[in-house]
């Protein structure tokens, strides 16, 4: 059997008041539409047209980025309703046996969902997802036969008084029989309050024609157990607040599955954990995470709390407090934090440490060595068991160029160290407190570049004196 989705992104998404298309916002780690591709790419399928409108060049880049076989888009340049831009699929469609049909504002959708919905579509035309709804305000009501079989959907706009009260509401996910979803679409009228082509049109004459050889023209409802538990976000996102309600319900599922899988996680609602990331079994995050992007985390490591890691590996034994990494990587048994600032190419070697109020670019830090207090540190190579003063800083620009620092091995860099670069300090070297270091310092040695010191005995004594006079 053959089967294609077909996802409804076309809309501007006017409540999100937004110049951004809605499907393209941004919610746990990517966007809407690249959670419902997620969701679909297990169920490889032969075909998957999106169908765009609203900043169409934007939408396809966001589509395509998703690199999945089959996947095409088709232009719906006006938005004259749902049914309107599931024809505008049609004729990409080819001759596919069964249609899923979603909407592309729907993040949460997952895929034992869908593979549930078609499984409940066997001996049936179609199949729809329903749910039900304390608050059904603004859905399609599901109106159901005397014997319970679904009959037709009512918009909200359309439904009479009797029918509002009506809690069972359209998710707008579908499963169709090509052909019959093809005949329908061609009688599909605009007499509705909106004047739009309705999708929701063709469940009535499917479920009551039976005309459609082999189908049992019924609709089924599909009960899925996470779908009544986080139903109200998951109602489609109209608007930023049920962007910022759907996005915790995807963070609670991405920390829940890392917890099963054996990840420590303390405090599930603050803590952000992107789609991509990586966590070993036996790592531990504390309150206040942020985990982005393609960060990895080995077993046995600690992060935060109160800290924002992106792409950016931590290995075992490693702790990392209150803490911004982005694209760093930290050794095992390395100590970072807390308030340090790890920045693209940081390294750090094994039970290495980068302690307060430390910045650290493009630089390694050898095994075992350390930058415990205030330092800048960049454009630097340091080897392994050397000290850095507190205080120190890599002079690494001279206004046009960056230039790099070489520190050795069991080095002792005095506090408040200035190293213009390019400068190279060898092994076993100790520098000044306060020296402005400008020239390389040979193994062994010690430089110290500041004037000496005068001592004026009794001076306050004597100043008071004047000052009393
Ligand atoms: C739709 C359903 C409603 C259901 C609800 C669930 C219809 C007529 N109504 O209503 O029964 O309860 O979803 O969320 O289908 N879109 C296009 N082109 C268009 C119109 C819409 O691509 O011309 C896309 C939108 O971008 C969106 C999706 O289709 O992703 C749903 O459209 P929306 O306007 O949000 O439909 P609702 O009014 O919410
Ligand atoms: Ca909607």
């Amino acid at each position: 059997m053959s089967r294609a989705a077909v996802i409804l992104a076309a809309g501007k998404g006017t409540r999100f008041r937004s110049e951004l298309a809605k499907v393209l916002h941004p919610v746990a780690g990517r966007s809407m539409l690249r959670w419902v591709l997620e969701a679909i790419r297990p169920l490889d399928l032969d075909r998957i047209v999106v169908v765009i409108g609203h900043q169409a060049a934007a939408v396809t880049a966001e589509a395509a980025a998703a690199q999945l076989p089959g996947l095409i888009t088709a232009t719906q340049s006006e938005q004259l309703g749902t049914g309107h831009a599931v024809l505008q699929a049609l004729p990409h469609l080819g001759d596919m046996d069964e249609i899923l049909i979603l909407p592309g504002d729907l993040p949460l959708i997952d895929t034992a969902s869908l593979e549930a919905l078609s499984a409940s579509k066997v001996g049936h035309a179609a199949a729809m997802l329903t749910m039900t709804l304390t608050n059904p305000s603004g859905f399609g009501r599901v109106i159901r036969s005397e014997d319970n079989a679904i009959a037709r959907i009512v918009e909200h706009r359309d439904a009479s008084r009797s029918e509002l009260e009506i809690d069972e509401v359209n998710t707008s996910i579908y499963a169709f029989d090509a052909t019959v979803l093809a005949d329908e679409l061609t009688r599909l009228t605009t007499h509705n309050d909106q004047g739009e082509q309705y999708l929701t049109d063709v469940i009535a004459p499917i479920s009551t024609a039976g005309g459609v050889a082999g189908a049992t023209a019924c609709a089924e409802l599909y009960e899925g157990v996470e779908w009544q538990s986080e139903q109200q976000s998951l109602a489609g996102v109209n608007d930023r607040a049920q962007l910022a309600l759907a996005g915790a319900v995807l963070r609670r599922r991405i920390v829940r599955a890392h917890q099963l899988a054996g990840v420590s996680v303390l405090d599930p609602s603050t803590t952000y954990i992107g789609p991509l990331v990586e966590l070993a079994p036996d790592a531990v995050i504390l309150p206040g995470t942020h985990l982005e992007g393609k960060t990895v985390v080995a077993g046995g490591a600690q992060v935060g709390p109160n800290s924002r890691l992106v792409d950016t590996r931590v290995d075992g034994g490693a702790t990392v407090t209150y803490t911004v990494a982005l694209g760093a990587h930290i050794g095992v048994g390395a100590m970072v934090g807390p308030f340090t600032y790890l920045r693209p190419g940081a390294v750090l070697q094994p039970r290495s440490k980068a302690g307060a109020y430390v910045e650290i670019k493009s630089s390694t830090v050898g095994e075992g060595s350390k930058v415990p207090h205030l330092s800048y540190i960049g454009d630097t190579t340091i080897g392994s068991n050397s000290n850095i003063g507190a205080a120190t800083v890599t002079v690494n620009y001279d206004g046009y160029r960056k230039h790099r620092t070489v520190i050795g091995d069991n080095v002792r860099i005095g506090s408040d160290t200035m190293l213009v670069a390019p400068v190279k300090i060898g092994d076993n070297a100790y520098t000044g407190a306060g020296s402005v270091i400008t020239s390389d310092v040979p193994d062994g040695a010690l430089a110290v570049e500041r004037t000496d010191q005068r001592t004026i005995p009794g001076y306050a004594e004597r100043r008071r004196h004047r000052e009393e006079a």
